[in-house]
């Protein structure tokens, strides 16, 4: 008893301080989604290359239309001799290459929902498809010989006027998991993806073919009423570790996680008589004493214990 008493206490020294960070840390930044203000002023701008891009592109993400009505952009890239590289509305309409491809009449976007679209082209086929939920909308054919300009601004939650700047158009949505490919992604790829769902990683098995990647684009200077928001996906600790066969953690510790989900817990202040209630089967409980247990605590929870148990 001594031993667990000294041990907690000293993990509640070690941890006390650093625990807030700690926890900050294993926040996992690329599960937040941006919320968008419906004005010109709520956008994220960047300069980039896009070298990759030239002959073929897929451009994905899932968008939460919250404004009614046509015209409201969710990605811009321009360049100076164009535009409209690549301009999607958060309703169908797009315009690529300086072509329209309006698929806008194909679909009723409900607004407050999460939908999946994806944008492909390239140079051999000379094809622009726009895809919903994983399925084909629509199709245009791009000019010859246009391929994608290389160098230019991208605009998150808007789209360009002129060259850079002159934002007229506001998306006033949500965004999650926006990725820029460099390849031409086909029907299966596309349809996989949405399948797979708001929180999946599948996107990361795209490697380095993962151009812009949604957790670099969260790193961009927000400008005006643009904010990280939880979209409610979470890192799923179990599925990536599958650890019990590579170190120490018991089997049956994670049963406790569906503890903390009983009532009796779940959405409480972790207390002294909570911590002392569960210390004999969990003794770490105690570092987190005034804590809300929720989904996200949990996970976060779980993630810290099995870190802490196994490295
Ligand atoms: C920021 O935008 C969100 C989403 O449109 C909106 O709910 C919120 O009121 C805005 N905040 C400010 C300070 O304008
Ligand atoms: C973890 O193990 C389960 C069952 O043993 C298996 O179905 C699952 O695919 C594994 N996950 C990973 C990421 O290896
Ligand atoms: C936990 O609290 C949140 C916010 O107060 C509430 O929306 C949710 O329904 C609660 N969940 C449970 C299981 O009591």
């Amino acid at each position: 008893m001594m031993q667990i008493l000294s041990l907690l206490f000293l993990l509640g020294v070690l941890t006390m301080e650093s625990l807030s960070e700690e926890v900050q840390r294993l926040v996992d930044r690329r599960y937040n989604g941006l919320q968008f203000g419906a004005t010109n002023q709520d956008y994220v701008l960047f300069k980039t290359r896009m070298d990759p891009l030239e002959e073929s592109y897929t451009l994905c993400g899932w968008l939460k239309k919250r404004q009614a009505g046509h015209y409201k952009y969710w990605f811009a890239y321009s360049t100076s001799s164009s535009r409209e590289e690549i301009r999607p509305a958060d309703d169908g309409y797009f315009l690529t290459l300086s072509t329209p491809a309006d698929m806008s009449s194909k679909v009723t976007v409900e607004l407050g929902v999460w939908a999946h679209w994806c944008y492909t082209w390239s140079f051999s086929t000379l094809t622009a498809k726009v895809n919903y939920n994983g399925q084909l909308l629509g199709s245009v054919t791009t000019p010859s010989g246009r391929k994608v300009v290389v160098e230019g601004y991208v605009v998150l939650g808007n789209e360009f006027n002129s060259h850079g700047g002159d934002l007229n158009y506001p998306f006033g949505g949500d965004l999650f998991k926006a990725n820029l490919f460099d390849e031409e992604l086909d029907a299966s790829q596309v349809k996989a993806m949405a399948d797979a769902g708001l929180c999946s990683d599948i996107e990361e098995g795209y490697g380095r073919s993962r151009f812009l990647k949604w957790e670099d684009l969260l790193l961009e200077e927000k400008s005006g009423n643009v904010t990280e928001i939880d979209v409610g996906c979470y890192p799923d600790v179990e599925e990536e570790s599958n650890s019990t066969e590579e170190c120490e953690c018991e089997e049956e510790t994670f049963s406790r996680w569906d503890l903390l989900k009983n009532d009796k817990y779940f959405n409480r202040t972790v207390t002294a008589e909570m911590v002392e209630q569960l210390k004999e089967s969990w003794d770490v409980l105690g570092d987190f004493e005034g804590a809300t247990v929720t989904d996200r605590f949990i996970s976060h929870f779980k993630f810290y214990h099995e870190t802490d148990t196994c490295n």
